[in-house]
């Protein structure tokens, strides 16, 4: 049987280049941690240095935006002691590492709702993408007290709010209005979402911006995920062939 009559398998296709935007959900510290007899906190920990790791990594590969998936509004559901690891890891990371982000000229933008986080980590996110703002190497897009549901209601009830005010028209409101308002405007679609640890969810990661967007799903967990990993998905996603919705034009050309 020929590829092309194949059901299960894929026409030849033309490899894509190097994603314009990585999104990654970091998911496994606790069971790195875990297998270890460590406590989670282990695993968040090293999964901060996975984090450091990947950040150079993507800048090195060309990759323009990098989302990390670092806190969802669904996490707040865990026990408090776990709830103020990450916190303070938030605040290390930022300390840190922010003047050699700022060095490595990597622009820093926060998505999610800013409304419940306490008030010095909001002032070390405002200041890390005030500091920022004029870069232009890569962007660092950390996705914290996110949540794509959360997102979109947000954005609808300030399209709502505009209405109201008389500053939108409610008649030309479509695709595009709703994408201007949301956390992510100006920040293009991921090409390619990682999911780290073998789970295959999206848990409510860029509900809207996923639309066509490829997905890799990587066995190992966040706290191992290193370069190769890194450039074994970005392998996978250059194997695939974007469609949107289309047919090929190869296809149109056979008349099938
Ligand atoms: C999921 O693993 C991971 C998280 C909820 C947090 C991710 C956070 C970091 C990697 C560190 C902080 C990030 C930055 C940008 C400083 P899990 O705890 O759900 O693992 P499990 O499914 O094995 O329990």
């Amino acid at each position: 049987m020929t590829s092309r009559e194949g059901r299960c398998t894929r026409p030849g296709s033309l490899p894509l280049s190097t994603p314009h935007h990585v999104a990654i959900i970091m998911d496994g510290n606790g069971r790195w941690a875990k297998s270890r007899g460590m406590p989670r906190s282990m695993g968040h920990r090293k999964g901060v240095e996975a984090v450091r790791e990947t950040v150079r990594t993507a800048g090195e590969s060309g990759v323009r935006y990098l989302t990390l998936f670092a806190f969802s509004s669904e996490n707040w559901n865990r026990p408090p002691d776990e709830i103020n690891d990450l916190m303070g890891l938030l605040r290390h990371f930022i300390r840190r590492d922010l003047a050699e982000l700022h060095k490595e000229n990597v622009r820093v933008r926060v998505i999610g709702d800013r409304d419940r986080l306490e008030k010095d980590i909001l002032a070390l996110l405002e200041e890390a993408e005030e500091l920022t703002r004029a870069n232009s190497a890569m962007h660092l897009v950390i996705a914290f007290n996110y949540g794509g549901r959360n997102e979109i209601a947000r954005a609808m009830k300030r399209i709502a709010e505009a209405v109201d005010r008389g500053d939108l028209d409610a008649s030309s409101v479509d695709e595009s209005t709703v994408t201007s308002f949301l956390d992510t405007a100006g920040i293009p679609d991921p090409d390619l979402i990682i999911r780290t640890s073998g789970e295959k969810r999206l848990s409510n990661f860029l509900l809207w911006q996923a639309a066509y967007t490829e997905f890799v799903f990587v066995p190992c967990l966040w706290p191992d995920f290193d370069k190769a990993a890194f450039s074994n998905a970005m392998l996978e996603y250059q194997q695939r062939e974007r469609r949107y919705g289309a047919v090929p034009e190869r296809d149109l050309a056979l008349g099938s």
